[in-house]
């Protein structure tokens, strides 16, 4: 059995817990708004026609700043066809997703939305395939309180207070061949630029978002963020990452240390960041916003579009059941996210609902818990204060994709009166004895800890068997002497709530 030994000190902080690092994405695709939030046939739906039944669960989930309305939907949207009275909207084709898009949930609706989730709108202009104008036009419509052409249209439909949107993406993975109107990063980073100083004109505090790759395996990752930033450094406050892990060829140890691949990430970008700003000898900093992370199944769902033909309204898409494994990868990947807390100050479990998404939701039907809910809900609900970078002595093995890999990984957080221990043991086949000193945090008491695991690592959650995987208390957690002894079964996500 392994044994891992972790340090926990309260002076070790990495940096405030950030509400942020709890956000999710809702984008206009598959069944993430149509049939996923919103069904006005549904029992459940209030007379805005949004599901209160996933409502209930996404305040359950506890995500915070929710990104709208993409993802790869931005670059083809016009803000405008989604706002005034329903009956005169237009219905478009979706090039992003080869669907049809009813434009029955628009801004307004979705703001009303976050307001019963308790969210904050992080919302995304089109500067692919529209421009600056377009994007101004959004900000008056969404920001300016009243007395101008687009505030007073928002108010004439039916929203009097501005929405006063703060983090703004400009636009969406902009070096994907896949984006409509993909551009170089040249390109990009002066159109970049220029949107994001006009619109800081209109209101300098303003928190902007400029697109980084679309993932570390692009080519040109690295040379994308140097080159966007050089152009755009004074002006945006953010860069983007996206990262999406999957099982690939049967190998579940390196797909268990997804997080090892997340954090060399960070500090790639980081670094270039950093490279930038020092050439520009600017005092500014620019955080990341981890503004996609997940799981996500993403050969399987190539495979199973390339011939589609059809054009439909909120088709059955990348509709991932999730397993224990992905659960526990979910889980060790926010740990990271909490880890990195002094740069990633934003970031968005893509997606929320039916889309890749911790929820899940039958038309007419129920809506359920996916394995990867409990984790993200739990740490939602447990981290508080301070992130506290822990020091982990714990065996190491080998993986394909992400060389060396500890097989315990951890983070801890402290506020005042609590404190709470994060931990996954990657180990495919055996429980990990591991210690924990506590002293450095005070902590005299274990109130709650709780492990998700299952002798079946693959099992799932569906609309058959909603809670066939949830966390059970792990009742080998005690506390002696300021030392927390825990046993974590293989292949398993654990928190622990100290007082
Ligand atoms: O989250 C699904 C898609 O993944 C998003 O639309 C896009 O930004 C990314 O490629």
């Amino acid at each position: 059995m392994p044994r891992v030994h972790i340090e926990l000190d309260r002076k070790a902080v990495v940096a405030p817990v950030r509400r942020r690092t709890f956000g999710s994405f809702v984008e206009h695709l598959g069944r993430c708004v149509y049939t996923g939030i919103y069904e006005p046939e549904h029992p459940s739906a209030n007379e805005d026609g949004f599901r209160m039944d996933v409502v209930e669960l996404v305040r359950e989930l506890g995500s915070t700043t929710i990104r709208y309305p993409g993802g790869n939907f931005v670059s083809g949207f016009r803000w405008e066809d989604s706002v005034g009275p329903r009956e005169k909207r237009p219905v478009r084709r979706d090039l992003a997703w080869h669907s049809l898009e009813s434009n029955q949930v628009g801004l307004d609706e979705f703001a009303r939305w976050l307001k019963l989730t308790g969210s904050e709108l992080m919302l995304a202009v089109n500067v692919a395939t529209r421009g600056i104008l377009p994007a101004l036009d959004l900000l008056e419509y969404a920001n300016h309180p009243s007395g101008t052409a687009l505030s007073d249209l928002r108010i004439a439909n039916g929203t009097p207070e501005p929405h006063n949107v703060r983090m703004w993406c400009l636009g969406n993975e902009m070096d994907g061949p896949w984006q409509t109107g993909f551009m170089t990063a040249d390109d990009y980073g002066k159109i970049a630029a220029r949107t994001a100083a006009a619109m800081k004109t209109a209101d300098k505090d303003l928190e902007l978002v400029v697109c980084g790759s679309s993932g570390s395996g692009m080519p040109t990752f690295g040379d994308w963020e140097r080159t966007v930033l050089e152009h755009s450094y004074e002006h945006v406050d953010y860069i983007s990452c996206h990262a999406y892990y999957q099982e690939l060829d049967g190998d579940l140890g390196s797909f268990l240390a997804s997080a090892v691949d997340m954090d060399f990430f960070i500090d790639t970008v980081v670094a270039t960041a950093d490279h930038v700003g020092g050439k520009k000898r600017s005092r500014k900093r620019i955080d990341i916003s981890f503004d996609e992370w997940n799981v996500w199944y993403l050969k399987e769902h190539q495979e199973s579009q390339k011939d589609e033909t059809e054009w439909r309204h909120a088709p059955r898409q990348l509709e991932d059941v999730y397993t224990v494994a992905d659960a526990v990868v979910v889980g060790n990947l926010l740990m990271t996210l909490l880890k990195r807390s002094d740069r990633v100050t934003s970031a968005s479990l893509a997606q929320l609902v039916n889309v890749i998404a911790p929820i899940m939701t039958e038309p007419g039907g129920p809506a359920w818990r996916q394995t990867t809910f409990h984790p993200f809900s739990i740490t939602s609900r447990l981290a508080s204060g301070e992130v506290i970078r822990p020091v982990i002595e714990s065996p190491v093995y080998e993986t394909a994709r992400h060389g060396e890999a500890s097989v315990v990984d951890a983070v801890a957080t402290a506020d005042e009166d609590r404190a709470a221990v994060f931990l996954v043991n990657r180990d495919l086949r055996e429980a990990a004895q591991v210690t924990i000193d506590v002293r450095g945090l005070g902590s005299s008491r274990v109130a709650e800890a709780l492990t998700l695991a299952d002798a079946d690592v693959y099992a799932k959650n569906t609309a058959a068997e909603q809670d066939r995987v949830s966390p059970s208390a792990n009742t080998t957690a005690a506390l002696a002497d300021g030392v927390l002894t825990i046993e974590l079964p293989p292949v398993s996500w654990t928190a622990i709530d100290l007082r």
